[in-house]
């Protein structure tokens, strides 16, 4: 080696000694996250930490890019990543590289009861996300199905805390493992569309922590979500974007949450509350220029000029600002600034992959009369196809889960597809929506149709009397007030004159098949009519070629209701006690709603009160039998700090593979106070081949066995006898196995 050579690597190794000595702290990965942190809000000018705590456009708030820290994207959630729109507007950016896979609704992966297909779900849509440049999705919405008349319960997991925050849980870790970050939304008791931004909630304490809370924390506590979302309702007559109580006692406090508190969009309304109550970044205030504002709408945000006017005024100190920068950069250091993030893929065949398996696991049999279905592609000659579900996109609509998709397959062109041997016709029936386009995305095929109902009925029923099969695709459809974000459902029955289309359908055809697309419940008159019901929630880009599939019997359908299906809208309480919506206060600004139910919702109010139910929760049939035996334990009593293993045997007795839920409730048989008669506390799914057996067994802990103490103000397990219940459904319990709590 020549000396000029030596020199030149002498001067290259001082260079990079040198270099190092001189980094600073907040690029020094080897030290400490909160060390970096520090390192940062100590450079930080008053201005540059007032700009992290708000938007600088529809979605994305900024770094300090003196700093090397880059610009934090955030966008909709939960079943796909959102069409990106322009800077300051709602309207579509008219981007060509912002096309999705939708995945199924999030009613769709609770009725899998799959946690595993949680997992996959939150990873792919991290990597589309990662694709699209997004750090935050705004998701997963885990708000409890209180009324099937919920605009946006189709976004949410359904009735029970249990099996939202099993299902929550992996879908977080699933998004965050791609060095996305979750939003968990919508902070707290989101409950109505309708006035969403006027309701105050009036609930006890114990339906708070026991019904609605469960699932925020396990979203927080197991699967350590980075951000959660407030939601726009009040509560103690306070938004709960900037509820002291909610956020700063409960999430911050209790549940010591170390991640952000972000504002639903425009759920922001006075800068004291959002400076104290623990509000950190803010998003979608209305000042965005269309309303009010114009050039400067992003200074005139709550957390914005007004809250540096006061520190300015030392009317505050920079105590609590200091605070939501931190929880910001330890943000960005998951994401942004994260080292080593995974790369993304949009529209990969795997996602497309992962969308169908979820949407296949997650259709739930409802119905199959003399074993309709499945149907054999190989037999069936003909089969009349009904109803505008089949041809309507529905990745488009219901709100700010809308999306632009590469591809949905239509229910219609799922059947075609899979029953090629057979002619297939195909009558709308009814005309429900004709809109074209929504927020800018266009619809995939023209709903245009200007005959009238009469006619359309007519024609289905004349072409139903000369086929083989008739398969009617119905339901809600996204539009206002039919599963859609701001406007609760007016009506529990089918809208569009459905209802005396299946009658009339059914009197053509004995043969009829009614696939009911929707995120919930709907009164079913006909139900005695129809042959077959398939409930197919909204099913995303493979929506068509997962129905198909479970028609044909490629797939044996295996889901199970996430919500109690009741018969009329007076069997679920929040209506039998008419506290649905609330009572406008006289100055007509707020909605007062109390939640007379208490904990008494869906199935443990169907257990109370004695309900029969058209389907209850946990409800799912199958093309093959199974026997689940008897449930043993491995001990009779456990104590405080221990557990109990309950243990059955399931075999599928059919012959067909396929799976079956083994559902375990658990039952107080005696308390101090009023129970519910069971509660969920533990399931898992078996895929068994025909003849196939297995033990499964299920551990709980004193959790499963407590209540929130009122009193206390804390969660209790009282000694004594209970009972766990073991079946299928929460209406068909098999077995049963007393133990105590020492
Ligand atoms: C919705 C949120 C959504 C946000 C941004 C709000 O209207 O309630 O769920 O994430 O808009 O689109």
């Amino acid at each position: 080696m020549n000396i000029k050579r030596i020199s030149f690597a002498i001067l290259n190794f001082t260079l990079a000694v040198s270099a190092l000595a001189q980094q600073p702290v907040y690029l020094d990965y080897s030290k400490p996250v909160e060390q970096r942190i520090e390192d940062i809000l100590q450079r930080l000018t008053l201005d540059e930490k007032i700009a992290l705590i708000h938007a600088q456009s529809k979605f994305s708030s900024p770094g300090v890019g003196r700093l090397g820290i880059p610009d934090f994207w955030t966008d909709d959630g939960p079943h796909g990543v959102r069409p990106d729109v322009l800077w300051d507007e709602w309207e579509q950016a008219g981007q060509t590289n912002d096309s999705c896979v939708a995945f199924p609704a999030l009613t769709c992966l609770a009725a899998s009861w799959n946690p595993d297909l949680g997992i996959l779900y939150g990873k792919s849509l991290g990597e589309e996300a990662r694709y699209r440049g997004k750090d935050m999705m705004l998701g997963p919405g885990v708000n409890i199905n209180r009324t099937p008349l919920g605009g946006r319960n189709f976004e949410y997991f359904g009735e029970d805390p249990y099996l939202t925050s099993s299902m929550v849980v992996p879908y977080i870790q699933g998004l965050q493992s791609m060095g996305v970050s979750a939003c968990v939304k919508h902070f707290a008791l989101n409950n109505d569309e309708e006035y969403r931004h006027q309701v105050n909630v009036i609930v006890s304490d114990r339906a708070l922590h026991e019904i609605y809370l469960p699932s925020f924390k396990a979203a927080v506590q197991k699967a350590g979500t980075w951000a959660v979302m407030g939601a726009y309702n009040l509560y103690h007559n306070q938004h709960t974007g900037h509820n002291g109580f909610l956020i700063n006692k409960i999430l911050k406090g209790d549940w010591q949450f170390d991640g952000v508190l972000v504002s639903d969009w425009g759920g922001t309304h006075d800068t004291e509350e959002s400076i104290v109550n623990g509000l950190d970044m803010e998003f979608g205030t209305w000042t965005d220029g269309l309303s009010w504002g114009a050039s400067n709408a992003y200074d005139n945000y709550y957390l914005a000029q007004p809250y540096k006017k006061l520190i300015l005024e030392g009317k505050h100190g920079t105590k609590e600002l200091d605070d939501k920068v931190r929880r910001i950069l330890r943000l960005f250091y998951r994401t942004t600034m994260a080292q080593d993030r995974p790369r993304g893929f949009i529209c990969s065949e795997d996602h497309y992959k992962s969308a169908l398996k979820i949407a296949q696991d997650g259709i739930v049999l409802l119905k199959n009369d003399k074993q309709l279905l499945p149907l054999d592609p190989q037999k069936v000659k003909s089969i009349l196809v009904v109803g505008e579900n089949a041809i309507k996109m529905m990745t488009v609509g219901g709100g700010s889960s809308s999306l632009k998709v590469q591809k949905e397959i239509l229910p219609l062109d799922g059947i075609k597809a899979r029953f090629s041997n057979a002619t297939i016709d195909y009558a709308r029936g009814y005309v429900g929506d004709t809109i074209q386009s929504y927020n800018g995305v266009t619809m995939g095929r023209s709903l245009y149709d200007l005959r009238p109902a009469d006619e359309l009925m007519a024609e289905a029923v004349e072409k139903a009397r000369k086929v083989d099969v008739v398969i009617m695709v119905g339901g809600l459809n996204k539009s206002d007030h039919q599963d859609c974000e701001g406007h609760d459902r007016e009506q529990y029955g089918l809208p569009y004159g459905q209802d005396k289309l299946i009658e009339a359908l059914s009197k053509a055809n004995k043969n009829l098949i009614y696939v009911n697309i929707s995120g919930n419940a709907v009164e079913a008159p006909w139900l005695d009519s129809v042959g077959a019901m398939l409930q197919a929630w909204f099913l995303g880009s493979e929506s068509g070629e997962a129905i198909a599939s479970v028609i044909a019997g490629d797939v044996n359908p295996s889901g199970k209701l996430p919500y109690t299906w009741y018969k009329t809208l007076n069997d679920c309480p929040a209506h039998s006690l008419n506290s649905f919506p609330g009572t406008w206060r006289a100055d007509h600004k707020v909605i007062d709603e109390e939640y007379k139910e208490g904990i008494y919702v869906g199935y443990r109010w169907v257990d109370k009160q004695n309900v029969t139910p058209t389907f209850p929760f946990g409800y799912g049939l199958s093309y093959t039998q199974f026997k689940i035996g008897n449930v043993t334990a491995d001990k009779s009593a456990m104590t405080e700090d221990g557990t109990i293993t309950f243990t059955v045997n399931v075999k599928n007795t059919g012959n067909k593979a396929g799976a079956e839920t083994v559902q375990l409730y658990v039952s107080d048989l005696k308390s101090s106070i009023d129970r519910p008669i069971k509660e969920l506390k533990g399931f898992k799914k078996e895929y068994l081949q025909p003849g196939e057996n297995k033990n499964v067994s299920i551990t709980i802990d004193k959790d499963a066995l407590s209540f929130y103490d009122e009193t206390k103000q804390e969660w209790t397990a009282e000694a004594g006898e209970f009972e766990a219940l073991v079946g299928n459904s929460s209406e068909n319990i098999v077995s049963r196995y007393k133990f105590s709590l020492k």
